[in-house]
């Protein structure tokens, strides 16, 4: 029977980036912009010395067994890793990692982006003019909320929500945020940390950037949501915090002004009740989709392989 090239890439990556394995290691990967059937990764990551996952890809003890006692890495070319049971990684002694920092700056611009988006209307105007119906600037048309001068909550203020606050800073923004432990003073730079609740109540505008996990899944339920002010917006960057059915269901009320959505709990499904809200700017995880960003997460993927594979430590790896 033929070996295995050791490495399997799960996705076609950026470009040049499978190249600087190549030159080390064969690789096989799976060329195409979607993931592979459950059935053919299992197939696929038989013999595998090191893998290179996306967010799509479950990594859990069925396919840890399916690799083999070979297997020295995960890398997953994402910052979250929530598709991966670090458990059961750990208990096989296989060290996973992600791509941390990288992405920071294009996460916080996209949160930016889709702040801006959902307060100033920018999809119903544009779906407007799409449409073809007659319009004419008036006093009261499509009037927005002006963001110079107003409190940003900020839930999760780890790299990316702290670069969302420094952004926030051109905007006269005072900054507040909920972590569970409040940051040093240096860290917080200025940011007031609140307790959740408290957070939500005097957060006329807020950003969610804390990575999911069994402690933040939908963190944000129908109850915190209500106990944000009336007229409030959110932005959702992370899959699975914000309960999207509520979400839809505070827009519909009219209880929120507007929310974005770059992330997705079920992607690529996107739920029809939020389909239907026309104050939703819904975005297919963006996030970090930038040329030199995707790049960046591509390379520092492969560092974490190629330390691996030489017996050194992997560059990044993710904390149990
Ligand atoms: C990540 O890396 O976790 C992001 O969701 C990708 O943009």
């Amino acid at each position: 029977m033929n070996e295995q090239p050791p490495v399997l890439v799960t996705r076609r990556l950026a470009p040049g980036v499978v190249e600087r394995l190549t030159a080390h290691h064969a690789a096989t990967v799976h060329d195409s912009d979607l993931p592979m059937a459950r059935a053919d990764l299992l197939a696929a990551v038989r013999g595998r010395k090191a893998l290179v996952t996306t967010l799509d890809d479950r990594v859990d003890a069925e396919l840890l067994d399916a690799a083999g006692p070979g297997l020295a890495i995960v890398a997953n070319h994402a910052v979250g890793h929530h598709n991966i049971d670090k458990a059961a990684c750990a208990d096989r002694g296989i060290p996973v990692t992600n791509t941390p920092g990288v992405l920071t700056a294009a996460t916080a611009d996209m949160a930016w982006a889709l702040l801006l988006a959902a307060t100033r209307r920018l999809g119903e105007g544009e779906r407007l003019l799409r449409s073809g119906e007659t319009w004419a600037w008036a006093p009261n048309f499509l009037l927005g909320m002006e963001l110079t001068g107003t409190p940003l909550g900020i839930l999760g203020m780890g790299r990316i929500g702290r670069a969302v606050a420094r952004r926030a800073r051109g905007f006269d923004m005072p900054v507040r945020y909920h972590n569970r432990t409040p940051l040093p003073p240096e860290q917080a730079d200025g940011a007031e940390w609140l307790p959740l609740d408290d957070l939500l109540a005097t957060s006329p505008v807020l950003v969610v950037t804390c990575p999911l996990g069994d402690a933040t899944r939908h963190l944000l339920d129908a109850r915190r949501l209500a106990l944000l002010p009336p007229g409030a917006v959110v932005v959702s960057m992370t899959a699975g915090v914000v309960d999207e059915v509520a979400l839809a269901a505070a827009l519909e009320s009219g209880a929120l002004f507007a929310a974005a959505v770059d992330n997705f709990e079920h992607e690529p499904a996107v739920p029809s009740a939020l389909l239907a809200q026309d104050r939703a700017v819904l975005a297919p995880h963006l996030g970090s989709a930038t040329v030199r960003t995707r790049q960046a997460m591509g390379d520092l993927a492969v560092d974490n392989v190629l330390a691996v594979l030489s017996g050194k430590a992997p560059v990044t790896p993710v904390a149990r």
